[in-house]
């Protein structure tokens, strides 16, 4: 793989796994367990086809759209991922400014490695992603900092009451290298992640409430102005739950398959939540998107947009913000590639007759 110059977003990562210090890449790259729900979120694009049409007078692609309001140059955003202090200095501060240079929206981690104040001013529109913290005072700050330093939307966590066992990082003892941090806060309890001689630290950072119910959604609605987005619901009951609860949009993820091991796949729970949902909010798919065409089946099946999180990692790792903004236009490149040989020429024109599962067309 020439790492100067990766062709795809797979080549990213090959590039930087050659880059990142192994503990590092792991955590980033693995899943939970035997790793079944990371490799199915992968695994459910490749069960459906796409049905492109001729002839149709199609001419130069759009992707622009807007996701709860606010305008994207495509339909993509930055997902919430820990730590991009890991594989490059310059951390979220680069991943911000590539996500404003490529015209998308950010979304910034509660357990990000710079402080909110200092990533929002790099960041165009940007999304907050709430871990709501077992002690309530320090959640409502980190929801005031976030509307405070600008965030359009609360994105809130909802998949990981504890964290998922995830093997590589027990085996590999995972611990934040000097310098890494959680940068949102001043105590070391919330800061630091415990050393674990015995696995992964990560495991052992106790903070996160264990215990959530609906009513803490609908407590978060009423702390905030913003939008309140959960993510990581899988089940249609749960989906419909959330919008009785105040949710304004829905990440539909599994966490990247670092959670429930055998959850099931992002791509599959998709089509039964848009049809619980019936229009009602707008949805996003988190999991398993590599390839332009993998945007369009999501579309198709239902997604307003998808978020993209290991790749945000890969494309720093090659290159800092410069090489997240090649990684991001590769995708856009991809997307309307996809676009325009479906005989499509908006992201706004994908429905769901767009795809079919593998086999045989029906007559
Ligand atoms: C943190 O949210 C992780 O998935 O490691």
């Amino acid at each position: 793989v020439n790492a100067e110059a990766p062709l795809n977003l797979a080549e990213y990562e090959a590039a930087a796994a050659a880059l990142v210090p192994k503990a590092a890449f792991d955590y980033v790259a693995g899943g939970a367990g035997d790793e079944v729900t990371l490799r199915e979120n992968r695994a459910a694009f490749d069960r459906w086809r796409v049905l492109p049409r001729v002839l149709t007078g199609a001419g130069e692609p759009r992707l622009a759209t807007s996701v709860l309001g606010t305008e994207a140059s495509m339909p993509v955003l930055v997902a919430p991922s820990a730590f991009h202090k890991l594989v490059h200095p310059d951390g979220e501060l680069a991943s911000a400014g590539a996500a404003r240079r490529a015209g998308i929206v950010y979304t910034m981690s509660t357990a990000a490695s710079y402080p909110i104040e200092a990533v929002a001013p790099r960041a165009g529109a940007w999304w907050f992603q709430l871990y709501v913290y077992r002690d309530r005072a320090i959640t409502r700050e980190l929801v005031a900092r976030a509307e405070a330093a600008g965030a359009s939307a609360l994105v809130v966590t909802v998949d990981t009451p504890i964290v998922g066992r995830r093997e590589a990082d027990e085996r590999n003892r995972f611990s934040l290298p000097f310098g890494v941090t959680f940068a949102n806060f001043d105590r070391p309890e919330q800061r630091e992640m415990p050393a674990n001689a015995e696995g992964s630290g990560l495991a052992t950072y106790v903070q996160f409430e264990s215990v959530l119910r609906w009513s803490d959604l609908d407590w978060l609605a009423s702390i905030t102005r913003l939008p309140v987005v959960p993510k990581g619901i899988l089940a249609p009951d749960d989906a419909r739950l959330a919008l009785e609860h105040g949710a304004r949009g829905i990440v539909v993820s599994n966490h990247g398959g670092r959670q429930l091991d055998s959850a099931v796949a992002a791509l599959d729970a998709l089509p039964a939540i848009a049809a619980a949902v019936d229009g009602r909010c707008e949805l996003l798919l988190d999991g398993g998107v590599r390839r332009g065409v993998d945007v369009l089946k999501a579309l198709a099946l239902g997604a307003r947009a998808v978020t993209i999180g290991r790749p945000i990692h890969w494309g720093l790792a090659v290159g800092g913000e410069d090489g997240l903004v090649r990684l991001l236009e590769l995708l856009r490149a991809e997307i309307a590639l996809a676009l325009q040989l479906s005989g499509l020429d908006d992201v706004a024109q994908v429905t769901r007759s767009l795809v079919l599962p593998t086999g045989p067309l029906s007559a």
